[in-house]
């Protein structure tokens, strides 16, 4: 068991991973700029446990001092100055950011340039003690909030620490039901955040909510 802080929790994203690793058996702790959203964001989310005591909800640093790892859930507008404020809450635990900097025009969802490269290397560049790790950017909210099969989709996680990577990977299984897949250093994130514009125009056109699955690894020994 593990206990994961995330940060923009009340979000559909951050509350469907929560409401998925909860279910897995994990403590997740949900995060807000307002203390009395995060709580009333647990309170909801507690409703759909049958162990309630999973889940809790405070202000986003406290909630990054009390998880074990830190994923953060929030929109790319604002990420940078949460960042600053929250690195001495965050210190040297593992990141896993699964923000897609992503903007819509007339006509339709498109990556942001981003000069760092990715939001996952500016949360390196800001957090420079923290373990940083990028994944979950493909997996529909809506799809974790319902019960939806997500044995056919593929977690792609990349970063820079080994360890923190592996771990994150193996996170991944709480959701998907098997571990996430290496995708690479921390620098492929800037692949895998804006691909989520190619999903949303997808799922645009054909009325889903699409994933990402990878064939041709051997899973009985890849991992
Ligand atoms: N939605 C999806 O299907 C999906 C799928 C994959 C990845 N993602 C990525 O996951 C991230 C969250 O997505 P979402 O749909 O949950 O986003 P969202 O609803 O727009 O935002 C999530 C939470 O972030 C907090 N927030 C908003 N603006 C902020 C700011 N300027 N500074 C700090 N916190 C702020 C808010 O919480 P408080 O007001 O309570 O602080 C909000 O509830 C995004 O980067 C998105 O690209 C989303």
């Amino acid at each position: 068991m593990t206990s994961i802080a995330i940060i923009g929790g009340t979000g559909p994203q951050g509350r469907g991973l929560a409401y998925r690793l909860t279910l897995a058996g994990h403590q997740v702790i949900l995060g807000s700029r307002s203390a009395d959203r995060a709580e009333a964001a647990a309170a909801e989310l507690a409703k759909r446990l049958t162990e309630p005591i999973r889940v809790s909800g405070s202000d986003n640093a406290t909630a990054a001092q009390k998880g074990d790892m830190v994923l953060v859930a929030v929109p790319f507008d604002g990420y940078r100055e949460l960042l600053v404020g929250l690195e001495p809450a965050i210190g040297d635990k593992i990141v896993i950011t699964c923000v897609n900097p992503i903007e819509f025009d007339k006509r339709g969802p498109i990556g942001i340039q981003v000069p760092e490269g990715s939001a996952a290397e500016i949360a390196a560049e800001l957090l420079p003690r923290a373990r940083v790790t990028s994944a979950f950017h493909h997996l529909s909210a809506v799809n974790l909030w319902a019960n939806a099969d997500f044995s056919g989709e593929d977690v792609l996680v990349c970063g820079d620490d080994k360890d923190a990577k592996a771990q994150v990977q193996e996170l991944a299984t709480a959701v998907v039901g098997k571990p996430g897949i290496d995708a690479g250093p921390l620098r492929i994130a800037r692949h895998l955040e804006p691909f989520t514009a190619v999903l949303i125009n997808i799922n645009k056109r054909y009325k889903v909510h699409s994933g990402v699955s990878i064939r041709g690894l051997d899973r009985g020994t890849g991992h």
